[in-house]
């Protein structure tokens, strides 16, 4: 995915109304119940709640209410470097349903994306706990994940995004000790986009370098980015939908600076491969699979089936292929194949497929030179924690999701059209004023082994 968090803005004039609030804000992470499934299709429910990222939080002086960033800016007397910032400020506890628009029922999950309250709140971003203050963690070699979308409600330019990164599941407090906040909090995010955006990485405030951005009142980018493996399960929305697994020379969340961080020019140059491997089934050739009224119909709710399997078909094996399947109106739906010259007839993610594809499209191949699924799988076996979010893109209106991508090259070259939204579409001002009531439900999430989360 690219980069383009949309962050928070508190007002000094929001912070004196929320008055007590501001500072005892109780952190009550939202409950939601999982289920786990072993072969014989028989399921237990675990139950388990969500924490919101620690980017979107008020961070204001642990001795008062004074704001340590608003908007796109710090407060540079609170946070001359990175570390006095560390020691000056908290973050503080979230009113989901009331500010964030984040709300749970049972094992469902929605996330609204314009939440009005005192402030106006763009997006947002949850992880699900294992307890108070860990992350659960994702071993999901030759198993499989599944759970239910509803995107009718999600128009072009929004991403739903359901995803695993391979954060610290304490959000850093062990590596970094600085950080007292930890997962309770939010904590401890990185993707294989390398951030900039973040507040806090390894304990300590980004703020050296930090830009306003010039798009986006609410985020900036500080000289250091957050960087770890990231498998993207989805990345969708009513108009278009990705699978794609990304992956990072390194192992675990790292803070990188300069080249390392792949920004740029420099975009083939960082230790974590941007673009991943993607099956985009709109991409891919098929322009009539997954849309409104198509054969997944994303006017109404579908189920997610995503399978990992390994060369040896154990838990153990390295990984080798990964598997798409939906279910609808009880219906199996098999994934798309892939319609494009010079390519086979794939219909799931392999290095091969990965190959032909980059090979197909001309694109640069840092998923093969950064260590392919084999090094996806290696994330798996440290363990990756479960991202939900919905957010929209400063960088480049989700174009490269939903729409044609580059848009300076004709549509018709091979994988620049990838779905039906104009390339007019998705800008954050337009989305965000138009769309302002869109949301996406999660719900009935399932793990387990091969064949044990859906009925077939
Ligand atoms: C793994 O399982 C698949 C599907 O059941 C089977 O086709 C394949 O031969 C198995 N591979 C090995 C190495 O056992």
């Amino acid at each position: 995915m690219f980069p383009a968090a949309t962050l928070l803005c508190f007002t000094l004039l929001a912070v004196v109304r929320g008055q007590q609030v501001g500072t005892v804000t109780a952190e009550n992470h939202p409950s939601l119940s999982v289920q786990q499934c072993t072969g014989s299709g028989s399921c237990s429910t675990q139950s388990r709640s969500i924490v919101l990222d620690s980017n979107w939080r008020w961070l204001h002086t642990t001795s008062g209410y004074t704001n340590c960033y608003t908007g796109n800016t710090w407060d540079t007397s609170l946070c001359p470097d990175g570390a006095t910032c560390a020691q000056n400020c908290a973050l503080d506890g979230a009113d989901y349903a009331g500010t964030y628009g984040i709300t749970t029922s049972g094992n469902a999950l929605t996330l609204k994306f314009v939440t009005q309250s005192q402030q106006k709140n763009i997006g947002s971003r949850v992880y699900l706990m294992a307890d108070q203050s860990h992350y659960q963690m994702f071993h999901l070699k030759n198993q499989e994940f599944t759970f239910d979308v509803d995107m009718s409600n999600l128009p072009c330019g929004l991403n739903g995004a359901l995803y695993f990164v391979e954060m610290d599941a304490d959000g850093g407090m062990t590596r970094f000790p600085t950080n007292k906040a930890g997962a309770k909090y939010g904590t401890g995010y990185c993707d294989t986009q390398c951030p900039h955006d973040i507040k806090f990485i390894n304990g300590e405030a980004n703020v050296e370098g930090w830009a306003a951005s010039a798009s986006d009142p609410n985020a900036g980018s500080g000289m250091f980015g957050s960087c770890c493996n990231e498998m993207d399960v989805w990345e969708a929305n009513s108009m278009a939908a990705a699978v794609t697994p990304h992956v990072c020379s390194v192992q675990s969340q790292t803070r990188c600076s300069g080249t390392q961080c792949g920004d740029g020019d420099e975009r083939y140059d960082g230790i974590c491969d941007k673009d991943g491997c993607d099956f985009n089934s709109f991409r891919m050739g098929d322009k009539t699979f997954l849309g409104p009224g198509m054969t997944v119909d994303t006017r109404s709710k579908f189920t997610v089936v995503t399978q990992f399997l390994t060369a040896d078909n154990t838990t153990t094996g390295s990984l080798s292929e990964i598997r798409r399947l939906y279910v609808q109106n009880g219906m199996v739906i098999q994934n798309s194949k892939v319609n494009i010259p010079g390519m086979a007839a794939y219909d799931s993610i392999t290095d091969e497929f990965c190959n032909a594809q980059k090979e197909a499209f001309g694109d640069t191949n840092t998923f093969e030179s950064l260590g392919g699924l084999k090094q996806m799988g290696t994330a798996f076996d440290n363990g990756m924690s479960l991202v939900m979010s919905v957010w929209d893109d400063h960088a480049v209106n989700m174009l490269w999701l939903d729409s044609d991508y580059p848009t300076d090259v004709p549509a018709t070259n091979p994988g620049v059209a990838r779905g039906n939204c104009a390339t007019t579409s998705g800008q954050p001002t337009q989305v965000e004023s138009q769309s302002a009531s869109a949301s996406v439900v999660f719900s009935n999430i399932k793990f387990g082994d091969i064949g044990s989360t859906f009925a077939h």
